[in-house]
């Protein structure tokens, strides 16, 4: 599938535009139209359904180590600055960043990719050509190699027929692989060594709280949701009845100043987590984590992601943090990475006790395989925690402890992101309905994210058939979305649902009128059954799964 026409797609049908558009755009932010809004909410109340509200404490989940709790929380999006001093953020979340000095531009350190090369570079004014090895870049992610070509014959001023004079070295790497900047050619510069060193850049955004707007009032929009339920555990605790082991879950809003926000929705500055802090004992975390691990795949698939692009990678046990026994990414391959590669979904992380102890006591660091207080040059925490008690009483062992914390954290725009490419289906095969223009475009959405669930169409416009049509689509409105269509001939009128992946079309005609019975016909299977009138809402919700 080409990345651009679901793009394409995306805008001419109202699911995603790019924020402030009419301004030109602002990078990194993008606005849900008409049919994403309900794409993108159904998606948010797929997971809140299906980890929140229907959870049953009473009844053990298959493969759960035991019964637990769930609940729920909506926090703000800033919040007390010595929040994200005590989680690492204000310290700790930042990216390497290097700036051309010719182009202005600036650019995330791992992101630049290159080879090296050398070919002789011809002089503009007829000098002679010298002899260059250099290392050329691009930020093009898709065909890669071709791209370097061009900036090579860019560099060293040939024509496409000369460029196999050229002598490539090495494989494509990132310049934060490179031992030295010096002979790097930037993405947009003419010349080598025009890169800086690279350089610490804060992912927060900042602003100010109040009128005055000082150093001391300085805040911070929330770069995850998590912390908002870390601060909150206690009060989740005093305020209700649920036990450790517990779920407590957010869906919101998170910002990050990503320095090279791109691909789509894939890396926005502003977007949405949808995020679960369990809560359990020490001894039990590992069985927890692998049970959140694979129910977590296991919901992604259960919503039509294809498994076989789908895939779960643990990280290594280097990769992690030493009171960390296992992170997980669950990843998807996205059509717009190279062959191969696979982007993250999600990331299901076993945070051990750091979050809860770090809100304590003041920011801690690992020394060794110790977590311990990290001290200011005058020998003091250098950030202080609440000081306020956040250990849990278990009243069936009878035990106080910091509860160990599984965290299983999603994004919506990606899931989001990850449904709409996997629905993007182009059949080719002829059909009865499709004759001799056998190729159609259409969204196999799972009917549970489908925007719109049922369209209604009159056959004609005439001999009772708009009344009943109207009638039938205000009845299925009250229980899911629905839309009423009588404009052009109704083959068209099905490849627009086709396109926007509405997974049943109602057809009202002369034998409805006189029977009560309507045609059902089924996006995927193009199949076509007569159903009763006064059958119809349960017929759908039954293979809609609303039932
Ligand atoms: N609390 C842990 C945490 O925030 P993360 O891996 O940084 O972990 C979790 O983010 C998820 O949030 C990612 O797997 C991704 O789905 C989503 N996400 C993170 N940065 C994003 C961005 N710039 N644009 C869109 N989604 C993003």
């Amino acid at each position: 599938m080409q990345m651009d026409e679901l793009v394409a797609l995306c805008k001419r049908r109202g699911f995603l535009f790019q924020s402030s558009e009419i301004y030109g755009g602002l990078n990194g932010f993008w606005d849900y139209g008409p049919l994403g809004v309900l794409l993108k909410r159904n998606v948010k109340d797929a997971w809140w359904h299906d980890m929140v509200t229907s959870h049953n404490e009473m009844v053990r989940d298959a493969g759960a180590p035991g019964t637990y709790d769930m609940t729920g929380l909506d926090c703000t999006i800033i919040m007390h600055p010595q929040v994200w001093k005590c989680s690492g953020h204000y310290d700790l979340f930042h990216d390497y960043m290097v700036d051309c000095r010719e182009s202005k531009k600036r650019y995330r350190y791992d992101h630049v990719k290159g080879r090296w090369v050398t070919g002789k570079k011809h002089g503009t004014d007829g000098e002679p050509a010298v002899e260059m090895k250099v290392f050329i870049t691009t930020m093009e992610t898709e065909g890669t190699q071709e791209a370097l070509q061009a900036e090579a014959a860019h560099f060293f001023g040939l024509r496409k027929k000369d460029l196999e004079s050229l002598v490539w070295e090495g494989p494509v790497m990132a310049i934060s692989e490179l031992d030295s900047l010096e002979n790097v050619v930037g993405p947009d510069a003419k010349h080598p060594g025009t890169l800086t060193e690279p350089r610490e850049f804060n992912l927060m955004f900042k602003t100010t709280i109040g009128a005055l707007g000082g150093e001391d009032d300085v805040a911070f929009l929330r770069p995850e949701t998590a912390q908002g339920i870390f601060v909150n555990f206690k009060n989740v605790c005093d305020s209700t009845r649920v036990k450790v082991p517990v779920g407590i879950a957010q869906i919101g809003k998170s910002f990050r100043n990503e320095i090279t926000p791109r691909n789509f929705t894939f890396r926005s500055r502003e977007f949405e987590q949808m995020e679960i802090e369990f809560f359990c004992h020490p001894s039990e975390s590992a069985d927890w984590y692998r049970y959140w691990r694979d129910r977590r795949f296991n919901w992604y698939t259960s919503l039509g992601l294809a498994s076989d692009k789908l895939r779960l990678r643990e990280h290594e046990k280097a990769e992690l943090a030493h009171y960390s026994v296992g992170t997980a990414d669950i990843e998807y391959a996205f059509p717009f990475l190279p062959e191969g590669d696979y982007g993250e979904l999600e990331g299901v992380a076993h945070r051990g006790d750091f979050d809860l102890r770090s809100h304590m006591e003041g920011k801690l660091v690992r020394e060794g395989d110790q977590l311990v207080l990290e001290k200011g040059p005058d020998g003091q925490p250098k950030h202080r925690g609440s000081g306020k008690d956040l250990t849990y009483f278990d009243d069936q062992r009878k035990e106080r402890f910091v509860p160990h914390v599984i965290e299983p954290s999603s994004g919506a725009d990606r899931a989001t992101l990850a449904f709409l490419c996997e629905a993007y289906t182009i059949d080719q095969v002829p059909t009865a309905e499709k004759k001799e223009d056998a190729s159609r475009t259409y969204m196999k959405f799972h009917p549970r994210l489908a925007p719109i669930k049922a369209a209604v169409f009159p056959l004609v416009k005439k001999d009772g058939m708009p009344e009943m049509a109207t009638e039938i689509y205000s009845e299925l409105k009250k229980s899911f979305a629905v839309q009423y269509d009588e404009k052009g001939a109704v083959g068209r009128r099905y490849r627009r649902q086709d396109e926007i992946g509405t997974p049943f079309c109602i057809t009202v005609d002369g034998q409805s009128v006189e029977d009560g019975t309507v045609t059902l016909r089924d996006r995927d299977t193009l199949e076509q059954v007569r159903v009763k009138r006064d059958e119809l809402l349960t017929e759908l919700k039954q293979r809609l799964h609303l039932s």
